[in-house]
């Protein structure tokens, strides 16, 4: 059960390259197996270190982590396969490991000159690593055999480097409660030693001066330049991507009054369903159901520009803030769940998002995508479409303005501000509006949107 649910969230992503014929001086005296980074699939050419758990001399048991790696797609801890002596990691932390290229050598325990075979083509070193697999799990199929044993999904931990947990043990401090300052969270030497009182908060200076002139001084250190990763570097890619898509913008306000009593009463009851109720499952059902009705926003264009595909599955994306940046996520087949259903995946989607343990299947094949960009603040945005759908809305905060009722009174409305992008080159303003229109029925109407429901 556990390799096929391994098997389906990393997909065989990586697989170890082969088994080379070099000698070594250390006790074991044996073959040295050198991984590489074979190919990933879905485009990805490169995936980042983010952390080694060996170091060069490490002896390494079958299944001990070797390193996390964050993918385009997802992050993943490499463990070993085999028992024996590190000789050599190729990457420094941060450095980008590109696809097909060599991760780390290990040198088996017990493989003597005899045993091993000379295997300097990529083809039979596989299959005598596929062989010692099979052995080693009875017989599955080598490709069970890697993704089970070669990855786990990220543990979730703090990220630091074995140094900085070195100084947090031995002055008995927990990691997850410093605050850390680096990329993604990265608690640094730094943020242990203040956490420790041993350094006090980044200093300012002054200089005082008899002559009144502009004197600006850095209030923390130097400038510095850091390489792009992570969430950061998906972000980068995909919005340069979208750059080349004329956008066109339509906004307008929904009034959430009757929305609003409809979701107090589904968050009574979303804790005995095991999940939180907030808005976000109401608009994207809402989306669905309009979707139905305007399928061409639910399609993506093919990059020869030929052709537009009208996708059957309305995969919705929602736009994370996460410790680690911008990432889109989407809920599969939301044309079938009902809102406790999309609200539960919302939840695994957002907890998986705020550690990110997103797997690549939850980040492929989106089809739309809404960004709850009210859920911080702010009323209208100017969403950017993500690549190679053709349309995203983003919503503002909902708030309280005063407007007219239809007998010209005046009542608090509660009101939530949409903005619409769609790619212009296939969707032409007036379709945009109708389905604007549409989901803003439901939405003020969410009686009709419950009829409508499967
Ligand atoms: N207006 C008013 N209240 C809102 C709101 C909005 N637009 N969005 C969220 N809330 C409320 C929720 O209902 C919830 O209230 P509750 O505690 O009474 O249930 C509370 O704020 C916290 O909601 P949150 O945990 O954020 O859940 P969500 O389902 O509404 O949103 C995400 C989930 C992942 C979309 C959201 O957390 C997020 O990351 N938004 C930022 C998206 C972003 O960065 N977009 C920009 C892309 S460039």
């Amino acid at each position: 059960m556990s390799s096929l649910i391994s098997r389906r969230l990393i997909g065989g992503v990586f697989r170890f390259g082969h088994l080379r014929s070099l000698h070594s001086s250390s006790v074991w005296s044996g073959k040295v197996v050198q991984f590489k980074l074979s190919d990933i699939g879905e485009g990805i050419a490169e995936v980042q270190l983010k952390e080694w758990h060996v170091k060069t001399g490490d002896r390494v048991s079958q299944f001990d982590n070797l390193c996390d790696v964050q993918s385009d797609k997802a992050s993943v801890t490499i463990t070993s396969r085999y028992d024996g002596v590190i000789k050599r990691l190729y990457y420094k932390v941060d450095d980008v490991a590109p696809v097909g290229k060599a991760l780390v050598d290990i040198e088996l325990e017990g493989e003597g000159e005899d045993s091993a075979e000379s295997a300097d083509d990529d083809k039979s070193a596989q299959s005598a690593a596929t062989d010692k697999s099979k052995k080693a799990d009875g017989g599955k199929s080598s490709d069970e055999h890697e993704t089970s044993s070669s990855f786990a999904l990220h543990s979730g931990k703090v990220l630091a480097t074995p140094a900085v947990r070195r100084i947090a043990m031995e002055n008995k401090i927990k990691l997850g409660e410093v605050s850390g300052s680096g990329k993604n969270g990265r608690v640094m030497k730094e943020d242990v030693l203040r956490f420790l009182g041993h350094i006090g908060p980044a200093e300012t200076t002054s200089k005082a001066s008899d002559q009144p002139r502009p004197a600006f001084t850095p209030l923390s250190g130097q400038d510095k330049t850091i390489p792009i990763r992570g969430y950061t570097r998906i972000m980068m890619k995909t919005m340069t991507q979208a750059n080349t898509i004329p956008h066109f913008g339509y906004n307008d306000e929904v009034v959430v009054n009757r929305l609003i009593d409809l979701r107090a009463q589904l968050k009574k009851l979303a804790s005995e369903k095991g999940t939180k109720m907030s808005y976000m499952p109401l608009f994207i059902k809402a989306a669905s159901l309009a979707l139905t009705q305007y399928p061409v926003l639910n399609a993506s264009l093919d990059s020869s520009l030929e052709n537009i595909t009208y996708k059957s599955a309305h995969n919705i994306c929602v736009a994370m803030d996460t410790p680690g940046g911008l990432v889109v996520p989407n809920i599969k087949h939301c044309e079938q769940r009902n809102l406790w259903e999309i609200a539960l995946e919302l939840n695994r989607l957002q907890e998986a998002g705020k550690r990110q343990q997103l797997d690549r299947n939850d980040l492929a094949d989106g089809t739309f995508t809404l960004s709850n960009i009210g859920a911080i603040g702010g009323t209208y945005a100017s969403p950017v479409i993500f690549p190679p759908q053709v349309a995203i809305g983003a919503l503002g905060k909902i708030e309280v303005h005063p407007r007219y009722d239809n007998h010209m009174q005046i009542y608090p409305a509660h009101i939530v501000k949409v903005s619409w992008a769609a790619d212009h080159r296939v969707i032409d303003g007036a379709t945009m509006a109708r389905f604007s229109n549409l989901w803003k029925e439901y939405l003020e109407n969410p009686a009709l949107m419950i009829a409508e429901m499967r």
